[in-house]
């Protein structure tokens, strides 16, 4: 389990998407493919689209009623998408070099290159018309007006004939953003004319908001890179696992309006909030979520009740989390006065902490994070801590080892200091300069130093001491050689004991 940046978003969804089962649409248009028959059917295809699927995967079948419905419209551009089921045909998908499900491909004429897109039915459809398409499309006066509407987002550079550095430009920005945008140019003078712009220029024609908005400075590759970073994001969208990665890529902090998706006051809610993306656009991103679908990710940003709306910023870079519950009395008022201190700098980030323990009598440390600082920079102390989350199945394995280990080191407490933090009750302050990104993870900062080294190596009592005596500025050894009959049952019954009473 991971709750990186990347996947913050698919750690909410998880839970939502077990919960929606795949119904099985009737309509789909969807090849099933085989070793006897996939070359044939793929090698004459100019572009298609493969899955290679388990059929008790659960993203596989979250995907399958969105790629048939997708398949329906794709057939009637001439692109036909087929799957492969790999508990089946299993020689074909290590052919294919299949390591996680659904792995999808496309092929052009039975070349592949692995398919990054959406996995929602409409993202799919307009990633695949894209790739039918050049990367540019040379318009006429008659093709330009249908061109604007093919895609969510077009973008149409108009640029004299015979300007040779102005195309160029616009080729390699069309070719580097392929995926994403649909790219034009015109040469017609009374095109640009009627576009009202001076050539060269370019033009976003898009579904969301204002329809179409001119690039404001000269035809130059920065100012055609910030104008499609500025323009391509509405100024507030529904945020979910198909657009999380947009949002996060772009560096900005997102601002989240969580929403009670059947509240009759959801759509004004919402619409309230453009006037404050306006005010911040190009500082922060607004988007809104259903805050009863995406419950957990409310709480990952530390969101504590369950009234709505409420609203939340993230500064996803740095993992670091404002919370702002309850806005329904006033959203835009209560929103933007929130939204200009964080801009400022005047908030403090929201550090979710159990309490601190009264009695530290166990064997290991329990660290918390409102104690983080005094024990994980206490610099007389070489210090241990293991990062875990309850239902972790590494980390309960390791458990008894890591008792045995506090206990070894229980006669060195002024010089070792073998702690744990529970992970999902305790944000890693911003202090520690790292991030937790998978379950469990161990770091060692030995006394007196500011650099925390990762702990990688064997996690066997062995394997733990020595690498403390190697590392560690206190050189501290313990003995570790089996202990006598009766003591070493008696150990082994006290490390089991937790370990079952957590299950
Ligand atoms: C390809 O072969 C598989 C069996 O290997 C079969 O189930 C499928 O219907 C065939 N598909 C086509 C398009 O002929
Ligand atoms: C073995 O255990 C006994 C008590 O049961 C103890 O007196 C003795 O010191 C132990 N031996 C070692 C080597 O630890």
């Amino acid at each position: 389990m991971r709750f990186s940046k990347k996947t913050l978003f698919a750690a909410g969804l998880a839970t939502a998407s077990s919960l929606v089962s795949a119904e099985s649409s009737s309509d789909s248009q969807v090849l099933v493919l085989g070793t006897s028959n996939f070359t044939s059917a793929v090698e004459p295809e100019p572009l298609m689209l493969v899955e290679f699927y388990a059929p008790w995967c659960g993203h596989c079948k979250a995907l399958a009623p969105e790629y048939d419905t997708a398949s329906v419209e794709l057939i009637k551009e001439n692109i036909k998408l087929a799957k492969v089921d790999c508990t089946v045909e299993g020689d074909l998908c290590n052919q294919y070099d299949v390591k996680g499900y659904p792995t999808l491909k496309v092929f052009r004429s039975g070349s592949s290159v692995d398919y990054n897109g959406p996995r929602k039915s409409d993202g799919i459809i307009s990633y695949m018309k894209k790739q039918a398409l050049p990367s540019l499309s040379t318009l006429t006066p008659e093709t330009l007006a249908e061109f604007k509407k093919k895609d969510k987002i077009v973008v149409v550079a108009y640029i004299k004939e015979g300007d040779k550095a102005s195309t160029d430009l616009i080729s390699k920005i069309a070719e580097a953003n392929r995926d994403s945008y649909l790219f034009g140019v015109s040469h017609d003078e009374a095109a640009a004319k009627e576009a009202g712009v001076d050539v060269p220029s370019a033009v976003l024609y898009r579904t969301f908001d204002e329809p179409e908005v001119k690039l404001g400075k000269d035809f130059t590759e920065d100012a055609l890179a910030s104008f499609l970073k500025a323009e391509t994001v509405p100024l507030i969208d529904e945020v979910g696992p198909e657009n999380y990665m947009q949002y996060a890529e772009s560096g900005l902090p997102l601002a989240y309006l969580f929403v009670q998706p059947d509240h009759k006051d959801k759509e004004a809610q919402v619409e309230s909030l453009k006037s404050v993306a306006k005010v911040f656009k190009g500082k922060v991103n607004f988007v809104w979520v259903d805050a009863v679908k995406f419950a957990n990710h409310a709480k990952a940003l530390n969101i504590q009740g369950d009234s709505w709306p409420s609203f939340a910023i993230q500064d996803i870079e740095n993992n670091l989390k404002y919370p702002l519950e309850d806005v329904s009395s006033d959203v835009p008022g209560k929103v933007s006065s929130f939204v200009a201190k964080y801009v400022a700098g005047d908030l403090k980030p929201s550090i979710k902490s159990e309490p601190v323990p009264k009695d530290q009598d166990g064997p290991v440390h329990v660290l918390v994070a409102d104690a983080f600082d005094e024990t994980a920079f206490d610099d007389s102390k070489d210090v241990l801590i293991e990062f875990y989350a309850p239902w972790c199945g590494h980390c309960k394995k390791l458990a008894p080892t890591y008792d045995t280990l506090g206990e070894k080191y229980s006669s060195h407490k002024d010089k070792v200091t073998i702690a744990k933090m529970d992970a999902t009750a305790n944000d890693v302050p911003p202090s520690a300069g790292f991030q937790i990104t998978s379950f469990p993870t161990i770091k060692f900062k030995p006394a007196g130093s500011k650099d925390w080294i990762d702990f990688n190596g064997d996690r066997s009592l062995e394997g733990f001491v020595e690498f403390i005596a190697l590392n560690g500025k206190h050189k501290v050894s313990v003995d570790i050689e089996p202990l006598n009959e009766t003591e070493t049952t008696e150990h082994k019954e006290a490390a089991a004991k937790p370990h079952h009473e957590e299950l």
